[in-house]
């Protein structure tokens, strides 16, 4: 039976099994050129999706600009319109509550076949269309940290004026960072619960796996090099041996050993629990803000 595939069309990863290259062959503007739009702009070229000369950054600070647009030697512009009028892709990647301004600012100069894709957290696609005031299509995501070292984990959602090839389009961007899922816009707050901000979860735990070490003696620069990859490698079996994590523990716990009675310990402190919480009220608290920017 052939199995049902997520999105029709070709990602980044089925295409480079395959040998082939994706190029979007399209102009891209990265309106705020801060750490995510950098990590962005890094995929994009690393992944060929469009040359340089294809790329415009824009920002308020005229130094910081030039620095960035020769490191990269893509064009800059302190004019947000400006960047806008050049691409077919306009990437949004400034803080939420600047997000209205740059939208102001650019939708005289917005045709309709121009997509828009906003990584702003808690800002809805209803509220960016409204504010822009024209049937463009919109694409939301909530990307993750990660993304810096290509290891990102984006959640996409996509407004009801994009088609196949917009939906393609921003996957193949944030595929060139990390993983991708497309979910329905209302559960990107669970996203942001869970990927989101998630990686600062996971910085406490290393954290305390480090402290623990040193608890016990090992020196610290010891410590943190086994904490680290102890996380990495872990994560990495989970997925490369598509085992649920439980089998993998099972596999880990000998009959009366060392790892099963640290794992009664963490049970006995509810370390599921802890977690489980931690994403729930994170995510009630994206729900929250979400709220309040959108008013
Ligand atoms: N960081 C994360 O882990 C993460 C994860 C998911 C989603 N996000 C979202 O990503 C977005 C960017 O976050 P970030 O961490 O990359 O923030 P950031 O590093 O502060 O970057 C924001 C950039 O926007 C620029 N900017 C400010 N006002 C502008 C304006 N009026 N026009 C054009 N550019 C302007 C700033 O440049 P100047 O200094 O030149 O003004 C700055 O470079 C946020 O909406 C956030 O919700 C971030």
């Amino acid at each position: 039976m052939e199995q049902k595939k997520e999105h029709p069309f070709v990602t980044n990863e089925e295409a480079s099994t395959r040998g082939e290259k994706i190029s979007l062959n399209r102009a891209i503007a990265i309106i705020g050129a801060g750490n995510m739009g950098t990590s962005l702009l890094r995929g994009i070229l690393n992944a060929k999706l469009a040359p340089q000369n294809k790329i415009i950054a824009s920002g308020t600070h005229s130094a910081k600009l030039e620095m960035f647009s020769s490191k990269w030697k893509i064009n800059h512009t302190l004019d947000n319109a400006e960047a806008a009028q050049f691409a077919d892709i306009v990437m949004l990647c400034v803080k939420p509550y600047t997000i209205g301004k740059v939208l102001d600012e650019i939708k005289t100069a917005l045709r309709e076949d121009q997509l828009l894709i906003s990584i702003a957290a808690g800002v809805t696609i209803e509220s960016m269309q409204h504010r822009i005031g024209k049937n463009n299509p919109i694409v939301r995501a909530m990307p993750n940290i990660a993304s810096t070292v290509d290891e990102g984990a984006t959640a996409v959602s996509f407004g009801r004026f994009c088609n196949e090839e917009h939906q393609r389009i921003a996957i193949s961007i944030f595929e060139a960072v990390g993983e991708v899922v497309v979910v329905d816009e209302h559960q990107l707050d669970a996203v942001t619960g869970l990927s989101g901000s998630g990686p600062a979860y996971i910085y406490m735990v290393i954290e305390a796996l480090i402290d623990g070490g040193v608890k016990m003696g090992l020196p610290r620069d010891v410590s943190t090099k086994l904490a680290i990859q102890t996380v990495l490698g872990s994560a990495k079996l989970v997925k490369e041996s598509n085992l649920h994590p439980a089998i993998l523990r099972d596999q880990v716990t000998t009959p009366g050993g060392t790892a099963i009675n640290a794992v009664h310990e963490l049970e006995s402190h509810g370390l599921r629990s802890m977690l489980i919480n931690a994403v729930a009220t994170a995510t009630l608290k994206s729900k929250e803000l979400s709220e309040t920017i959108n008013k």
